[in-house]
């Protein structure tokens, strides 16, 4: 049974300003794409196929001599989108995982735990863990001021999703029919009325985001002593 990791790493990483597209930014002495993909190979992946902006797909090419490389869009689900025509061309794949190249550190256990719930018949999958902080909903008192607490949100009934996200490849393919613009492969699927299983997702799968997150991965990096 074929598994084929579709990884969007085509982002310009406004948020982490480091000068770079985010994917092609150094996380101890390698690129945060290359951590990214040494993961999904560890994980028993049969094929990835990584997106990137048209002006490092070169670069990319050389970095990761075992993937296909596609040139992503303006936006993740475009990109998403480029690299299932890619692998639809390319792979008769049973599972398909979408994986942010931005989370890099993402341990080969996780891959599997996804793989395995799509195996075992859902067809769609994503990692949750659940919210540490009170969350409050807030409304502006007028322009430019405080904001106003208006409730307290329970957060025992909500999950901070990440990826690894699975599907079986005809639920990924109507979720993306539509052309949707959500911000993960999931609120895709769920707009298209597809039902989506969470399982335990794990700290170490974070989203390199901003300059705070890039200096954890590097913190935990030399912690672990990995090369
Ligand atoms: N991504 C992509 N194509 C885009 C936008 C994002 O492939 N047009 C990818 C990113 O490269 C990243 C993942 O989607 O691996 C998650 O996106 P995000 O963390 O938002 O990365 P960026 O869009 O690069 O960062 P920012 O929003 O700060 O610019
Ligand atoms: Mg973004």
């Amino acid at each position: 049974m074929s598994t084929v990791c579709l990884i969007p790493a085509a982002g310009a990483g406004t948020r982490l300003a480091a000068g770079r597209p985010k994917a092609f930014v150094d996380l101890a002495g390698q690129t945060i794409l290359e951590r990214a993909v040494r993961g999904v190979l560890e994980a028993d992946v049969d094929a990835v196929v990584v997106a990137v902006p048209a002006d490092l797909v070169s670069e990319a090419q050389v970095l990761l001599p075992d993937c296909h490389v596609v040139v992503g869009g303006a936006e993740r689900s475009a990109s998403v989108r480029a690299c299932i025509a890619a692998a639809t061309a390319s792979f008769d794949a049973e599972v398909i995982l979408i994986h942010d190249a931005a989370r890099a550190l993402t341990p080969p256990d996780l891959f599997r735990r996804v793989v395995d719930a799509v195996r075992a018949g859902a067809p769609a999958v994503i990692p949750g863990v659940p919210v540490t902080d009170t969350l409050k909903a807030v409304e502006p008192v007028g322009v430019g001021g405080p904001e106003r607490v208006v409730a307290t949100v329970d957060r025992s009934v909500l999950r901070a999703v990440q990826t690894p996200q699975g599907f079986a490849p005809d639920a990924l393919a109507r979720a993306h029919a539509a052309g949707g613009h959500a911000t993960d492969d999931a609120g895709l699927a769920e707009e298209a009325g597809i039902p989506v299983t969470v399982v335990p997702g794990d700290l170490m799968a974070f989203k390199i985001t901003t300059e705070w997150d890039l200096r954890l991965a590097r913190m935990l990096l030399e912690a672990t002593g990995v090369r």
